[in-house]
């Protein structure tokens, strides 16, 4: 077959992220549970895995790997969780806070879905150049990367690409999920413009509705993956925030990568910080960053790669740059004036989406205690 074209390349990108425990609360993973993650990883990676990347985000560890499995692959899947029952082991030897904290279930049954790790994968037709984002947030929940996607893929405000490139111009779909739903994937596909009304009546709402993927029309290729589990939707009560991984393809019939980290200069309020019982803005900062104020601000970080045939480049700190010092100062601003409130009002999430039970209880207690007053 001398004139056949050359076979492109199907990679899948798989990032599973973890919290299983952390150093002075809910800070950071120690360096040795790290360290102990990272070598389960790559000593059993060969035969499997062509690359990875392991970081940490706040007190979330992700492993990014690249494969040619495809997506929801049990040995893939099966081989993060191994390393995070594996990590788990040394979080408990130091005594680190919520050892353990995001495996919900005792043993493994096929894939992590359901389990408690969030999960972003993608399987692409590796282009000549394949730029890619990989963002990772703690202290908040997956609705936090919403507004940045309507933003960065529907807004020719923020993208002048949607005008510019064309096709680009042949817009976007997106998948989004009602993660209410727990019995089963609920979710609807919209085009945007055309649907553009819909898709911000849905995203209005992001403790409901998340951007589970989105699509390029023009050719059909995927852009966007981003993980949408709830963790207490899964274990039923209060066990930590369902903080969010995501990634993001970008150039050519995608937006550029400015156009995807631009909507993070506005510290957009996301649910999260203290308690994951907060409105609390979020904070672009940069890799490997740990948590301090108000167990948040909430944060997210944004590893940039190329990759060829699966290998990834190094990752560049995408919030390194000292722009983002400035826009980091306007966002504690904004925390630090929210948090003036305390609990009042817009400042505490409300009743439905309160990680905690204790509340309900002491309302409960009250009920007996109210009584109708007689009319005078
Ligand atoms: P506790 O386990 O001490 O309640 O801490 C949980 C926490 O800080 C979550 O916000
Ligand atoms: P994590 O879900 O990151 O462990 O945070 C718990 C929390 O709410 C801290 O206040
Ligand atoms: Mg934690
Ligand atoms: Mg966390």
């Amino acid at each position: 077959m001398a004139n056949a074209p050359a076979a492109v390349m199907k990679i899948t990108l798989s990032v599973i992220k973890a919290d299983i425990g952390s150093v002075g609360g809910h800070i950071c993973p120690s360096q040795r549970l790290l360290g102990a993650v990272t070598s389960y990883v790559r000593e059993r990676a060969r035969g499997l895995l062509i690359d990875t990347y392991l970081s940490s985000t706040g007190d979330d560890i992700a492993i990014l790997m690249t494969h040619t499995e495809g997506v929801r692959s049990t040995r893939v899947h099966r081989l993060a969780w191994d390393a995070f029952v594996a990590g788990t082991e040394v979080a408990k030897a130091q005594g680190l806070y919520g050892a353990g904290q995001d495996l919900l279930k005792d043993a493994f049954t096929g894939n992590v879905h359901g389990m408690g790790p969030a999960v972003a994968e993608l399987e692409l037709e590796e282009r000549p150049a394949e730029p890619f984002l990989f963002f990772a947030a703690d202290k908040t929940d997956p609705g936090a990367y919403d507004l940045p996607l309507y933003l960065a893929f529907a807004d020719p405000m923020n993208t002048p690409g949607l005008m510019l490139a064309p096709s680009m111009g042949k817009g976007f779909r997106y998948v989004i999920m009602d993660v209410d739903h727990t019995e089963g994937d609920r979710i609807i596909e919209l085009d945007a413009p055309e649907e553009l009304y819909a898709i911000a009546a849905l995203l209005r709402d992001p403790e409901r509705y998340v951007v589970e993927s989105i699509h390029a029309r023009s050719s059909g290729a995927q852009a966007v993956s981003a993980s949408t589990s709830r963790l207490h939707n899964i274990a039923g009560k209060y066990t930590g925030k369902d903080d969010p991984v995501m990634l993001v393809r970008v150039q050519q019939d995608f937006p550029a990568t400015g156009e995807v980290l631009a909507p993070f200069a506005m510290g957009h309020f996301v649910a999260g910080g203290m308690r994951g019982s907060h409105q609390v803005p979020l904070m672009p900062v940069r890799l490997n960053s740990t948590i301090s104020y108000f167990d948040g601000p909430p944060i997210v970080t944004c590893a940039a790669f190329s990759m060829r045939e699966g290998k990834l480049t190094e990752p560049v700190d995408a919030f390194a740059h000292p722009f983002w010092d400035r826009i980091r100062a306007h966002v504690a601003d904004k925390a630090v004036e929210m948090r003036r409130q305390g609990f009042f009002g817009a400042a505490m999430l409300p009743m439905a989406e309160l990680e905690y039970t204790g509340i309900v209880k002491k309302l409960e207690s009250l009920e007996g205690r109210f009584r109708v007053r007689p009319e005078p």
